[in-house]
C-alpha cells in the first residue's frame, strides 16, 4: 500500500526569517470559475480540495482578493479558519472587470481597500504575508511601496512579498521594507526570471513561481521529461515540480489545482530525488523547448 504523501519532503523555508514553511505550497486561483470568475463548476470537490491540503502536509497557501474575485478566499476561509499552523498568503493591487481580465491599481487607497477586505474575508487580524500582485505601471512604485511600508508598520501585514517584478523594482522596494517574496511566472520552460531567480537565492527571499506545471511541451512521447519519469515511476508534472524544488533552495512553488486526484499528485513530487544528471538533462531541454 502507498504512503501518504507529504509536503514536509519539500523541507523548509523561513519567510522573511519569521514564518516557516514547507516548501511546497498550493495556489488557490484554481478553485473558482472559468476565467478565474465566479463560483467553480464544482463547489463539493473544490471544498474537499481544500480540506485535503494540511492533511498532506501543506501549510502555504498563495491566493488573492481577485481570484473570484473574493471566491478563493471565501472559500479558504468556509474550510480551513482558523488556519492551524498555516500561511495563507493573499494578493491585493488588480481589478476584475470581467472572466480572464485583470488590470492594475496601485493608488494608495485602494491597495489599503485590498488589504483591509483581505483581512474580513480571511477572519484574520494580520495577513501573514500579503503580495503586490502587479506594480500598477500608471502610479509611481514609489507611492505604492510607501502604502504597504504603512500598512505594514499598522501591523495589518506581517510580511511583504512582490509578484512579477524585476530585480531593480526589488531594489527599490527594499529602501521601504523588507522584501520577504517574490512571485513570478517560472517554470521548465519558462526562464525569463532566471536574474530574479538568482538575485532572490543570494538574499534569502523567497520566489514563488507561478504556473510551476507547465509541462505539456515536455509531456510529448520521447521528452527528456517523459524518459526520466517514466524511469522514476513518475508523470512528468510531478518531475517538473521536483526540478523546480531542486533548482534552489528558496524555491516555494505552488502548483494549482481543483482536483484532489492531482493535489496527492503533485505533493508526491516533493519525495521524487532527481539526480544531478537527471537535473542537467532537464536543465537542457527546457532552455531548448522554451
Ligand atoms: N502572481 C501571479 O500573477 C499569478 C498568476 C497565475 C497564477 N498564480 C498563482 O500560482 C498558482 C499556480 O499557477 P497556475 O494554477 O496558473 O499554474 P500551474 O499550477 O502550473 O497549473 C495549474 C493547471 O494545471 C492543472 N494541473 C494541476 N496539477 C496537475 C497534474 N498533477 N497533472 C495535470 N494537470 C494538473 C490544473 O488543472 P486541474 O484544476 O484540473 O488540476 C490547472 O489547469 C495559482 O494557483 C496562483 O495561486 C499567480
Amino acid at each position: 500500500m502507498s504512503q501518504t504523501p507529504s509536503a514536509t519532503a519539500s523541507g523548509q523555508f523561513t519567510i522573511g526569517g519569521g514564518i516557516t514553511v514547507n516548501r511546497l505550497g498550493f495556489g488557490a486561483m484554481r478553485i473558482t470559475g472559468k476565467g478565474i470568475w465566479g463560483d467553480p463548476d464544482d463547489g463539493d470537490m473544490a471544498r474537499a480540495t481544500l480540506r485535503r491540503v494540511p492533511e498532506l502536509g501543506i501549510d502555504f497557501i498563495d491566493t488573492a482578493d481577485s481570484y473570484g474575485p473574493d471566491v478563493s478566499e471565501d472559500l479558504i476561509r468556509e474550510v480551513l479558519h482558523p488556519y492551524k499552523d498555516m500561511l495563507i498568503a493573499t494578493k491585493g493591487g488588480l481589478t476584475r472587470h470581467g472572466p480572464n481580465l485583470w488590470a492594475p491599481l496601485g493608488r494608495p487607497e485602494y491597495l489599503r481597500q485590498c488589504v483591509l477586505m483581505s483581512l474580513r474575508r480571511l477572519g484574520v487580524e494580520q495577513i501573514g504575508l500579503w503580495q503586490l500582485h502587479r506594480i500598477d505601471p500608471k502610479v509611481p512604485r514609489d507611492e505604492q511601496f510607501g502604502a504597504i511600508a504603512a500598512m505594514q508598520a499598522e501591523g495589518l501585514i506581517r510580511h511583504v512579498g512582490l509578484s512579477e517584478v524585476g530585480v531593480a523594482d526589488i531594489k527599490a522596494a527594499q529602501k521601504h521594507f523588507k522584501v520577504a517574496t517574490v512571485q513570478n511566472e517560472y517554470n521548465l520552460v519558462t526562464r525569463k526570471s532566471e536574474a530574479v531567480l538568482d538575485f532572490c537565492t543570494a538574499e534569502g527571499i523567497g520566489f514563488i513561481p507561478w504556473y510551476p506545471l507547465a509541462a505539456g511541451k515536455l509531456a510529448r512521447p520521447g521528452s527528456v521529461l517523459t524518459e526520466i519519469a517514466t524511469r522514476l515511476g513518475a508523470t512528468p508534472s510531478q518531475v517538473a515540480l521536483a526540478w523546480v524544488l531542486k533548482r534552489s533552495p528558496v524555491m516555494l512553488p505552488i502548483p494549482g489545482t481543483g482536483s484532489l486526484a492531482h493535489l496527492e499528485e503533485n505533493v508526491a513530487a516533493a519525495s521524487i530525488g532527481l539526480s544531478d544528471a537527471d537535473v542537467q538533462a532537464l536543465d537542457q531541454q527546457g532552455k531548448t523547448a522554451g
